[in-house]
């Protein structure tokens, strides 16, 4: 009969010896270790760590021996996994902030460079041009001043010595908001002009006067290649003790300097508006031709017609009347005044063939004009 055997000699298994599991502790380390990057670290993982790994075959094998063989390689597997859990944890933290690190600068964003290609928008050429105007004369001591769009018949025209049939007050010139009231107070216009400024900028100010108003302007006109009801136009006033039709030319002829050029020569013709006197039209030498395409059929010019003049627009001296009207002592006082059309102006120098481009709002009208803000 067999004694029971107090001696037992645990089977040796191959796989769960110390030296054996301290290798696969070692190679797992070594190759996390050497995991260059994320996807590397997870080949390593599935090898050293996975179902099939020598340390999970190994740990299968712990089931056969017996108790006391098994708690020795239980324990001894159990710190030989733990220690891997720990290295690969401890790799895969390392290779994540490598990662985060590069994506940083890999995908870092210059929040100053453009950000789209949507060209960048730019103010209409009819307003960069009537501001250079304003500029020529406030470098000359002129203020700019303002009035509103929608205004008092009386100041649109009864100041302004506009007798009360006078034809510019006509239905088919003036856009009437609303009549006379039964008071028989002023009725009120959409104002045909920017002369009524004028008036306010006299009773508003003490003499000496001296304003640049610019502003749309109404006219019952079609909307056509050279018409629009809509327009703007620049005025011009000085007021002050012995001003002459000189200082009214020489003024111009400034503005014309800056705009056109040097060496353009101006001239006045004989006019009438009710509220200068004298008044007159002032033309300039024609700055594309100079002149010498008149009377030159080869050498026609465009830009004036081949008449050598360009008309700018009305002026002369502020009639005595219109003084009065704002309150100024005619008998110390005298003044000139001017105003002339922007887009008339705006074709002219640039060319501008159809007046209605200058409203439809296409970019490719005012594109060429630059990206002046
Ligand atoms: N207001 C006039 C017009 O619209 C122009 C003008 C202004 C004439 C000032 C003389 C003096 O036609």
């Amino acid at each position: 009969m067999s004694a029971p055997n107090k001696s037992y000699d645990p089977v040796e298994v191959e796989a769960l010896k110390p030296e054996e599991i301290e290798r696969m502790r070692e190679e797992a380390l070594a190759a996390f270790a050497a995991a260059a990057d994320l996807e590397a670290l997870r080949e390593a993982k599935a090898a050293h760590m996975g179902d099939r790994s020598p340390l999970a075959l190994a740990n299968r094998e712990i089931g056969a021996l017996p108790p006391q063989a098994k708690a020795e390689a239980g324990k001894r597997v159990g710190m030989a996994r733990g220690a891997v859990n720990k290295a690969f944890a401890a790799r895969q933290a390392e290779l994540e902030a490598e990662r985060d690190a590069r994506v940083l600068v890999e995908e870092a964003v210059d929040v100053t460079l453009p950000h789209d290609r949507v060209a960048a928008g730019a103010r209409h050429p009819l307003v960069t041009f009537c501001e250079r105007v304003e500029d020529i004369f406030v470098a000359m001591g002129y203020e700019v001043a303002e009035g509103p769009e929608v205004e008092a018949e009386w100041f649109n025209f009864d100041a302004l010595n506009f007798d009360p049939d006078h034809p510019a007050r006509a239905m088919q010139d003036t856009f009437f908001v609303s009549g006379k009231d039964a008071k028989g107070e002023s009725g009120v216009v959409l104002r045909t002009h920017t002369s009524p400024v004028q008036v306010r900028s006299m009773l508003d100010r003490e003499p000496p006067v001296y304003v640049v108003c610019p502003g749309r302007v109404y006219r019952t006109d079609e909307l056509d290649a050279t018409h629009t009801p809509v327009f703007h136009q620049v005025e011009l006033l000085a007021i002050d003790e012995g001003l002459t039709m000189a200082d009214l030319k020489g003024t111009i002829e400034h503005m014309v300097t800056s705009l056109f050029g040097e060496g353009l020569r101006t001239r006045l013709r004989p006019a009438y508006f009710p509220f200068t006197e004298p008044s007159a039209e002032l033309d300039m030498e024609c700055y594309v031709c100079r002149g010498a395409s008149v009377g030159n059929p080869g050498r026609p010019c465009r830009t004036c017609s081949s008449e050598g003049w360009i008309e700018l627009g009305g002026c002369g001296m502020v009639n005595p009347r219109v003084l009065v009207a704002a309150g100024i002592d005619p008998e110390k006082y005298s003044g000139f005044a001017f105003g002339f059309g922007i887009e008339r102006m705006l074709m002219f120098r640039h060319n501008v063939e159809d007046m209605r481009d200058m409203v439809e709002g296409d970019v490719r009208f005012t594109r060429p004009f630059g990206m002046e803000i």
